[in-house]
């Protein structure tokens, strides 16, 4: 379909899931200078109120186009050998200890050039939007020094220009300590405070700065540190806490304002109420707990009690989760996590968004960016329900369709 951002498009008899709840009837939508200009009931709509515009479909479930708010989609090489060893028994930080995990990644991204980066996460993002990603995050993590995460966060904002997709990009600089610093823990926190955040924020390559607050990762101590230095250079701040253990690294990053608090499955109630306090999103990534076969469950009844809003995003990454099939996340966060299937959509388009900082994505109302996905599906839920690709039938990303079969 050819199109374009001034042309006017119509959408009608669409069952429409406007990013937190499915409207009652069927709807017709207007979309126009990338925005979406209209909603009307299909029943009694008259297509003068549109006026001349292009039919664009016809029926289909539409939804805000997904926002995928925590990926690790730029890295070298692969660790499918560290997924059979986990397989026969070794966990996940006893590797990381041995070397291996993210220090595995680190040795393969800092060996790649921006080039090579770009070959190696093309498919990964393409495979995303074909799954109806208009919106995602990137971080940095696997460079761990200044050149190699600037390298990286360079590649994630090219990536963002070579496809129709808008990407955030989140420096990492704090996901594991590099071999050159071993035992010196302090002095890399302080290389990332006084050379990454400065260099990442002069160079307009990073919105947001994120930690591994735990054991294998940093204290809350040295994450405390991050947070001021990402605060003194106007960066968001986002927090990888309570994942294999509590150190509350949640409630830490809440009373710093943080966009958001991810993994979370060791979160405490104390936390849950710093969360909902500050309005940090809690963002649920069961994609990790999944191929690490977790146990323990993050807190979503009392999530839902104190109204925290959950996301659930991918977690793309080569170790924990190297699944780049968003509708596969909504699945497993209904079946491991015991989301209903409204929520776990409202996780990834209206609450995915929030978790960005970007509260005017992830919604289908008049007024909002068009970025829309229409589904070859009856009910919103069968997203979640199923385990499907190819259900895209038109991807559009402000206003312009991108993906259509
Ligand atoms: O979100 N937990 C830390 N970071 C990633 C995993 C990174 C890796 O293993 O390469 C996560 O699970
Ligand atoms: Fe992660």
């Amino acid at each position: 379909m050819a199109s374009s951002q001034t042309t006017r498009w119509l959408w009608r008899n669409v069952t429409l899931f406007d990013g937190l709840e499915q409207l009652p009837e069927a709807m017709a939508v207007l979309v126009e200078q990338g925005r979406v200009a209209g909603l009307w009931p299909e029943s009694g709509f008259d297509p003068s109120l549109a006026g001349g515009a292009q039919e664009a479909a016809n029926g289909g479930v539409m939804t805000p186009g997904l926002v995928d708010c925590h990926t690790h989609l730029v890295y070298a090489g692969d660790r499918a050998g560290e997924f059979e060893m986990r397989l026969e028994g070794a966990s996940y930080e006893a590797i990381a200890r041995a070397g291996g995990g993210i220090l595995s990644s680190v040795r393969a991204t800092r060996a790649a050039s921006e080039d090579e980066l770009i070959a190696a996460s093309l498919p990964r993002l393409d495979a995303l939007l074909a799954d109806g990603v208009t919106t995602l995050e990137i971080k940095s993590g696997y460079g761990l020094s200044v050149a190699d995460e600037l390298k990286m966060l360079r590649v994630a904002r090219r990536l963002g220009e070579l496809r129709p997709v808008r990407v955030l990009t989140t420096l990492l600089g704090a996901h594991a300590l590099p071999p050159e610093y071993a035992g010196r823990a302090d002095a890399y926190v302080s290389l990332v405070c006084d050379a990454m955040i400065p260099a990442a924020a002069r160079e307009g390559l990073a919105d947001a700065v994120d930690v591994f607050c735990e054991g294998i990762g940093f204290s809350p101590a040295q994450c405390e540190c991050i947070y001021q230095a990402a605060q003194a250079h106007g960066l968001a701040i986002k927090a990888h806490a309570e994942q294999l253990s509590n150190l509350g690294g949640s409630a830490l990053a809440a009373s710093y304002g943080a966009l958001s608090a991810d993994h979370i499955e060791y979160l405490d109630e104390a936390g849950v109420q710093a969360m909902a306090e500050a309005g940090t999103v809690a963002v649920l990534l069961p994609g990790a707990f999944h191929v690490l076969r977790e146990t323990q469950l993050p807190p979503i009844e009392l999530l839902r009690q104190y109204g925290v809003p959950m996301a659930v995003a991918s977690d793309a990454n080569p170790g924990t989760s190297p699944i780049c099939l968003p509708t596969l996340m909504a699945n497993l966060a209904c079946t491991l996590f015991r989301l209903t299937p409204r929520e776990a959509l409202a996780g990834m388009t209206a609450h995915g968004a929030r978790a960005l900082g970007l509260p005017e994505l992830g919604r289908i109302v008049v007024g909002a960016p068009a970025d829309l996905c229409l589904w070859d599906i009856q009910h919103p839920a069968e997203l979640a329900y199923a385990v499907q690709a190819g259900r895209l039938r038109q991807r559009v990303f402000n206003g312009v369709v991108t993906y259509a079969r």
